[in-house]
């Protein structure tokens, strides 16, 4: 944890400043602290893997034990959700001479689905047309003009949109489950300040403290809603931008849906700062189409219907809402690779790559990727060692569009 964050941090309970304890547990790296414990007045929270959790509840305060008597590995693998044979595996893993992907400790640490959702997150049709807005959006200084909050932001697949920004202030990838900020942290987004808290409760941040903040494909499965509405907007203040891309509508059908409400209510939510609604739909085609971000003609909930889901937009700021290019750059942020979901199989020279899902229920929710995923193609390279744009010639553009080719975090798969 940057010791520059203490300045943003703030007791979800009392919302007092939070101190770094000198104690045992105690370990200062540069202007980092990698393990320690912060108090206010009213709680005590670890920083366990450079993470502050702060939560309060059983857990959280054996770790923060274990790590006051000097058990640092006990406590990370405790927040980590491991066993004493997975935590083996972890440890061989993260080895100084492993090389580990983010793949590869993704399968270690998830239990379920959710990890296809997060290995294939870079190419899939929810993720595309909310990078383009946020890079939209992003063209307005004023919108990255002090930190930005990635509110639920699991492994930090679109805090490293938000990186891209390069918001001043830093970015803050916020998320209730450790390991996906430990995966965020370590693989997905270096740069980012990861967040342990939970949704549900008062934010843990100070007020004012975020130019933008974003709440991608989560807001359902929040109980408190009104509590998070209002907590957000006390974070930008009455001036500021709240994002909520892909809200799942009650009036219309959803995988994992979580707890929806209809259009008309998501919008009372946030009125203070004159939300305006877009259909996803809509969004989607219009990026696939026209290769824009069009936040000009918003919609009303009659017009979004029995859509299945809806993004929010919410500032005062009239000049946000217009139509933007959303071509694609041909800088490369990480390493390309190609997309996970193809298999590679060498053809003399050439590459033959076949789309392949991980299970039927992905194809079923994700499905609508086959709009620029072609099923079968081979590429005139060999696309099984490390990919440079010269390798892929005049193709690399248009593969890079169709995200058959990612500019994916270094050792992502
Ligand atoms: C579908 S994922 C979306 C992740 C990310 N926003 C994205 O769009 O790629 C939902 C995320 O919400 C997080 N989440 C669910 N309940 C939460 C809570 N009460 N507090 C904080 N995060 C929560 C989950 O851990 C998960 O990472």
């Amino acid at each position: 944890m940057r010791t520059a964050l203490l300045d943003l941090l703030r007791c979800p309970f009392c919302g007092g400043r939070l101190e770094v304890v000198e104690n045992e547990a105690l370990v200062r790296v540069e202007d980092r602290i990698e393990s320690g414990v912060l108090g206010c007045d009213c709680c005590a929270f670890p920083i366990v893997a450079g993470i502050p959790v702060l939560v309060a509840d059983d857990p959280t305060r054996d770790a923060m034990h274990r790590m006051e008597a000097g058990q640092h590995e006990d406590a990370l693998f405790m927040l980590l959700g491991l066993d004493a044979d997975r935590g083996a595996s972890f440890r061989a893993l993260v080895a100084p001479d492993r090389k580990a992907t983010y793949r590869e400790a993704l399968a270690l640490l998830s239990l379920d689905a959710e990890a296809d959702c997060f290995l294939y997150r870079f190419s899939d049709p929810t993720y595309l047309p909310t990078a383009a807005l946020l890079r939209a959006i992003g063209q307005n200084r004023w919108t990255v003009s002090g930190p930005v909050l990635d509110l639920c932001g699991g492994s930090g697949h679109l805090t490293r949109v938000l990186a891209g920004l390069q918001p001043s202030g830093g970015i803050v990838d916020a998320d209730v489950c450790f390991w996906k900020l430990w995966l965020a942290k370590r693989f997905t987004v270096p740069a980012c300040d990861p967040v342990c808290c939970d949704a549900n409760s008062p934010l843990p941040f100070a007020r004012e403290t975020f130019s933008m903040a974003l709440l991608a494909d989560a807001f359902p499965y929040i109980w408190h809603k009104r509590l998070l509405a209002e907590e957000m907007m006390r974070l930008v203040g009455p001036d500021g931008l709240v994002v909520l891309p892909h809200l799942h509508s009650a009036r219309g059908e959803n995988v994992s849906a979580g707890m929806t409400l209809t259009p008309v209510r998501y919008r009372e939510l946030f009125s203070p700062l004159q939300p305006r609604l877009f259909s996803d739909a809509r969004l989607f085609r219009q990026l696939l189409d026209r290769r824009v971000v069009d936040l000009t003609e918003d919609a009303s909930p009659d017009q979004i219907g029995t859509e299945p889901s809806l993004t929010l937009v919410a500032t005062p700021r009239a000049d946000l809402f217009r139509t933007y290019d959303a071509g694609d750059t041909d800088a490369v942020e990480g390493e390309l690779t190609v997309n996970p979901l193809y298999r590679v199989a060498r053809q003399g020279r050439a590459s033959v790559l076949t789309l392949t899902f991980p299970t039927p229920e992905y194809e079923e929710e994700f499905g609508a990727c086959k709009e620029y995923l072609p099923s079968t193609l081979t590429v005139d390279a060999d696309l099984t060692g490390p990919i440079e744009p010269a390798l892929l010639g005049a193709d690399c553009a248009e593969l890079r569009r169709r995200r058959v080719i990612l500019d994916a975090p270094k050792d992502y798969s």
